[in-house]
């Protein structure tokens, strides 16, 4: 990996006349389901977080599938399910960077998305913003950009929780970011009782590097139910491949307790019946 992140290192510097010089020209993805290409600009010389990383690559194949074919393909069943329960879907991306699976998102399901990342990352996810503005408007979908910082509580209560669907690409790689990035899940997913009953998500590409990340999934499993929903094949020269996992809520035992309840009950008035 390039650089250091998530402390404010060497990714804490401004956009310079020397950096600019050394621009490299954006990067056009396509959409073939659209026929429309979505162009980021990157900014290799500032950061980890101004290059695009392998995961949001795969993020922006498998929507491009699904606009393409809703009823195949592994993000059918969650955007399906989430689009039918409370349309029009609204989706949250952490840890941005360029942006590309923010944007990608908003123009094939023809949404809104709100990216967010590191307040000093946001004038270049802007930029990328507004670079698409034209294919963004041509097929109605809306991005806003906004800092959110992983583990800040007040961050999640400025931003709101009322997403249905939060995606990130690339996100697990410094052990040090494992808890803050999981307490912002937990606040957005499970943070109180309305999150719990609308079912809400967080899909998620990663391409494995360290075995270190494995810890960053135990940790997850004891909060989410955690599900594997595709795998690519893996990469020249890797032996894995990007894999895209689906966090959902665990059942709360208050929810569990309902249930339960609720079977007792429809027991115990059979018995009666039975009786009668
Ligand atoms: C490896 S990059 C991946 C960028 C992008 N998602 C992609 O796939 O191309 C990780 C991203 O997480 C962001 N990040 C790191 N620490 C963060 C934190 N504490 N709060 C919010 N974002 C953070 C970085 O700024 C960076 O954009």
């Amino acid at each position: 990996m390039a650089a250091q992140q998530g402390d404010g290192s060497e990714d804490d510097a401004t956009l310079s006349p020397v950096t600019a010089a050394i621009l490299l020209p954006p990067t056009e993805h396509c959409l073939h389901s659209i026929n429309s290409t979505v162009f980021i600009r990157q900014l290799p010389s500032q950061g980890l977080s101004f290059q695009l990383w392998p995961a949001a690559t795969t993020f922006l194949t498998l929507l491009d599938d699904h606009r393409r074919n809703p009823s195949t393909g592994p993000l059918g069943p969650t955007l399906t399910a989430l689009g039918s329960r409370r349309p029009p879907l609204k989706i949250l991306e952490l840890g941005s960077g360029t942006g590309l699976v923010g944007i990608a998102a908003a123009v094939t399901l023809g949404v809104s998305v709100t990216v967010t990342d590191l307040p000093h990352v946001i004038p270049n996810l802007s930029f990328n913003v507004k670079a698409n503005a034209a294919v963004l408007a041509a097929n109605g979908g809306v991005v806003h950009v906004a800092a959110l910082r992983w583990g800040e509580a007040e961050d999640v209560e400025v931003i709101g929780r009322e997403f249905d669907l939060i995606v990130a690409s690339d996100v697990v790689y410094h052990d040090h970011l494992y808890d803050p990035l999981l307490k912002t899940l937990r606040l957005l997913i499970t943070g109180g009782e309305e999150a719990e009953e609308e079912g809400r998500v967080f899909v998620m590409a990663h391409l494995r590097r360290w075995k270190k990340d494995s810890a960053f999934f135990k940790k997850a499993r004891k909060l989410f139910e955690v599900e594997v929903l595709h795998v690519d094949p893996p990469c020249h020269g890797s032996r894995v491949g990007v894999t895209v996992y689906r966090f959902a809520g665990k059942k709360s035992s208050k929810k569990l307790l309902k249930a339960n309840n609720a079977n007792a009950n429809a027991n115990a008035n059979a018995n009666a019946i039975a009786i009668a």
